[in-house]
């Protein structure tokens, strides 16, 4: 997998991006809980991959800056959110010269060739005390995903690897980030009555937690992270 295609992928995807998601409102709409409950209101906000910039905007922050490869997603975001800040931008060239008390990436990690260098530009955007809040989906739903996408009931993913716990985690030492935790929600992403009990019920926790679609991992910045090592050049 090599990031060349990626934002043209997702420039042809960009007009009918908001259409998709209305599609999965169900998906979505836990996403956004999912990182509603890690993130406050009111936050210093900067989410990568940020497509459309709706996820951005429902976390309501003080300061919301979005950062995406494909300059489709970033003209339409800017047009849709104009009290937020839009830039295009490449997580695999690095940070931005920016930091954010919070660092989000939604659906993002399975679009990138290398999973820990997308980790350390985005471990380089936090503060010192910052967190990092990672969702992606579980890859025992792959073969699910993979065909929803052939029938066209789901968004063309277009070159991707979906990312297991360890490689999350691998990679995320490889950046000096602590992990803070890691948990899975969702087994019904549609609304389909009577079984949407699942995702709530007690007694199903331990389902939720082997084959929940959502797979949040929240990180800490590391201490001193930052600084540079000794004899390194900074
Ligand atoms: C599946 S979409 C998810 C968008 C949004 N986070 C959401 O959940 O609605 C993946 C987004 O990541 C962006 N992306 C992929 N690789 C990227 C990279 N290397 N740098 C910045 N953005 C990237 C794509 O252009 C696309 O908009």
């Amino acid at each position: 997998m090599n990031s060349d295609g990626v934002g043209e992928h997702f420039d042809g995807v960009a007009p009918d991006y908001d259409r998709w998601k209305a599609k999965a409102h169900h998906y979505y709409s836990a996403l956004k809980a999912s990182l509603a409950e890690v993130v406050p209101a009111g936050s210093r906000v900067l989410e990568v991959g940020c497509a459309t910039g709706d996820i951005l905007a429902s976390l309501d922050p003080a300061e919301g800056v979005g950062i995406d490869i494909s300059p489709a997603m970033i003209e339409l975001a800017s047009l849709k959110h104009p009290g937020l800040r839009f830039l295009v931008h490449d997580l695999m060239k690095g940070p931005i010269d920016e930091r954010f008390d919070y660092v989000v990436a939604a659906d993002v990690a399975e679009h990138v060739p290398d999973l820990e260098v997308c980790m350390r530009a985005m471990a380089g955007m936090l503060t010192d005390r910052g967190v990092l809040v990672l969702v992606t989906a579980n890859p025992a739903w792959g073969p699910v995903l993979h065909l929803a996408e052939l029938l066209h009931m789901k968004m063309p993913e277009g070159d991707h690897e979906w990312r297991s716990r360890t490689d999350i985690v691998t990679a995320a030492i490889g950046a000096r980030l602590r992990e803070r935790s890691f948990t899975r929600s969702l087994l019904v992403p549609r609304d389909l009555f009577g079984v949407r009990g699942l995702d709530s019920a007690r007694w199903a926790y331990g389902i939720r937690q082997r084959f929940g679609l959502i797979q949040r991992a929240v990180f800490d910045a590391a201490p001193g992270a930052h600084a540079p090592t000794p004899g390194s050049s900074g």
